[in-house]
Formats: C-alpha cells, structure tokens, sequence
C-alpha cells in the first residue's frame, strides 16, 4: 500500500528561541505536535501529553544518589584475594567499560540531538530529566570504579581499547551524528524519518537491549550475594532506564500517530532490521563478557532472553515478532522492574525523597 504526502516541504518546528510575539494567540492543546510544532515551546501547559508529564513525576518521585549506596562489601570482596572468580572480575570489569561511557553517549543523543527537533514542552521536560538521570547513571559507574580503586584510564578508555566494548558504542554513533549537524531540522519525510530512526535507534535498541546483559549479568551476582552494592547501583539504573525506553516508545508511537506517511513498509522493514542488529551485537557481547559461562547463566540462555525481548520491544512499536517462541529464561529481571515486588529494596529511600523534598515551613 502506498501513502500519498501531503505535507509541505521545509515545515520545520519551532525550537523555542523565536522572538516574543506580544499579543499572540494563546495556546490550545490542539496546536501542539511531537514534532515540527509552530507553536510557543515555553509554555509547559495546557497539557496534552499527559503520559509524559505523569512520567517526569514518577521519574522526580524516584530520585537516588549514585553515592547513598554502600559500597564497603564490594570494596572488600574486590580486594580479597579469591573472594570472586576470574571470569567474575571480568564480568565487573566490561561490564564497567561498556556503561561508564555509554550514558554519555545516551546523554548527548538526547542533548545535541534530540532535545531540539522534539517541539512539544512537556516531553522536554521529561527530557531534561532523563539528561539528569543519564548523568547520575555515570556518577554511579564513576563512584563504583573509584570504590573499588580500578584503574580509571583502563576502565573508561575500554570503549576504544577493546573490541567487546567498542562494537555497540560505534554502532551507536552515526544515529547521534545524523541529528547532530546544526543544518538538519525535520520538516521532510526523510529528515522526519530521520529522527525516528535515531529514536528506535536509541530507546529501543540501545537503551532498550543494549543494557540488558550487562544489568542481567551484574543483578544476577547480587542475588549470589556478590558485589551487592554495584549490583544495587544498576537495579536503580535499570529502573530508571526501563522509564527511558517506556518514554522513548511513548514518543515513537505518538510521532506515528501523527504522521502515519513516516511508517512505510520500507521504513518497517529497515527498522526491523535495525533491531535484529542489535540483537546480533548484543549476542556477541554476552559472549564477549562471558566467554565461559558463569553463575549459572550461559551465552545461550542470553541467545533466548535477547530475542524474548526484542519480540516484545517489536510489539511495543508495531512491529511484528521476529523471534518465534522465545521464552524468557530470566523472569526475575521483570521483577527487578516492579516496585511493588521490590518494596524493601526501594520503599525508604522513595519516601525519604518525596517527604525531603517537600519543603515545610511551620517547623522551627
Ligand atoms: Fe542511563
Ligand atoms: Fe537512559
């Protein structure tokens, strides 16, 4: 089926820096668009994507500190002489190199890239947010380096130095330089599809299962005990990196929505293709990471977790399953998701933020 365009060419949005008009017509919830919006971006409300503001709450309502977390037992077990296993350094080590500089990466995306072209106030608000959570992501790998006295240089020049850590970083580049040319502006159908491929590029591909064999296998020593506080760093990051991608499949979807001439069979079929990529390199780094297996998980039950969760990540944008009969071999990571299930784990550092953060000013 082909889909005839309508839309005018060169119909860029606005970005928010455009003189003040005095006197302009107010805005209605109706003016506003994902992208290539002309109305006013400073001006937060009327809301019309409510699922966006409600998910820059949830985000505030789940505020952390990378340094709260006691790090004494990892020091300890790190530097015990066979207190962990060589290929349980290893583990900690890539798994180290890989996010200390892939939150940077994810930061600039939504920065340098994508921040600009998405014309809608209360995503970037959510944006903003997820730029912040995106820096605490690095403190906490930072802090846990430093806890453990790794050599920084080794660890953070990882994503140049060694293959198994580079591949997805590079791959994750060229999406980000893409949007980054300070001539692009969407407006057109490629320049439109451009940003919704860096999007599923991004959310979906790299924040939605480029981290998940890294967090698999790092929550997986922590419920063996080991290294609980890197393993309690990354169930914070993991919550607040599943909100990422959630938010990202918001965007994809609405920007859909609203311009349903972008969703060609061609542009599916390339997008299809984009995640199976992922899927392949997100393989090779299970098996780069643990060339012998270890605590009991094995590269192939990664082969199985990996597609489960690119079929579902394909569901989630309209696309169809590519994976026939994948289970999922790890169903405590969904539970790592839930707060619900989690309440010991999270329950008193959520309330002490959203009492902190309340301000009262009748006690003394
Ligand atoms: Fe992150
Ligand atoms: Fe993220």
């Amino acid at each position: 089926m082909s889909i005839s365009v309508t839309r005018e060419p060169e119909v860029a949005g606005a970005t928010g820096l455009e003189m003040l008009k005095m006197g302009a017509a107010r805005i209605q919830v109706d003016d506003k668009k994902i992208i290539n919006c002309r109305a006013d971006l400073n001006q937060l409300v009327p809301f019309k994507y409510d699922w966006a503001w409600d998910k820059y709450l949830n985000a505030c309502a789940n505020h952390w500190m990378p340094n709260e977390i006691n790090m004494a037992a990892d020091v300890a077990l790190w530097k015990s002489k066979d207190g962990l296993t060589e290929d349980e350094r290893m583990i900690i080590e890539r798994n180290l190199g890989f996010f200390s500089t892939a939150d940077s990466l994810v930061a600039n995306n939504l920065v340098l890239a994508v921040y600009r072209h998405i014309t809608n106030p209360e995503c970037r608000q959510y944006l903003l947010r997820q730029a912040f959570e995106e820096a605490l992501h690095t403190h906490a790998y930072q802090y846990v380096i430093e806890s453990l006295a790794m050599d920084e240089g080794r660890v953070f020049n990882m994503y140049r130095e060694l293959p198994a850590v580079s591949k997805k970083a590079a791959w994750a580049l060229p999406f980000t330089q893409s949007l980054g040319d300070p001539n692009f502006k969407t407006g057109t159908l490629a320049d439109d599809q451009r940003l919704l491929r860096d999007l599923i590029a991004f959310y979906v591909v790299f924040e939605g299962i480029f981290f998940y064999v890294g967090f698999t296998q790092v929550l997986s020593m922590g419920r063996r005990n080991k290294m609980v506080g890197t393993a309690e760093q990354f169930q914070y990051i993991l919550r607040d990196e599943s909100m990422h991608m959630n938010f990202g499949i918001d965007v994809i979807n609405q920007i859909k929505v609203e311009n349903p001439e972008l969703w060609t069979p061609e542009f599916q079929e390339e997008m299809i293709q984009l995640i199976k990529e992922g899927v392949d390199l997100e393989y090779q780094y299970a098996k780069d990471t643990m060339p012998r297996g270890v605590l009991g998980l094995n590269a192939s039950m990664f082969k199985e977790y990996l597609e489960f969760i690119a079929n579902r990540r394909l569901g989630q944008i309209g696309l169809p399953p590519q994976y026939e009969g994948a289970n999922n071999p790890f169903p405590w990571m969904s539970e790592m998701l839930d707060l619900k299930k989690e309440k010991n784990f999270f329950e008193t550092r959520v309330t002490e933020y959203q009492t902190g953060g309340a301000l009262s000013w009748d006690e003394e």
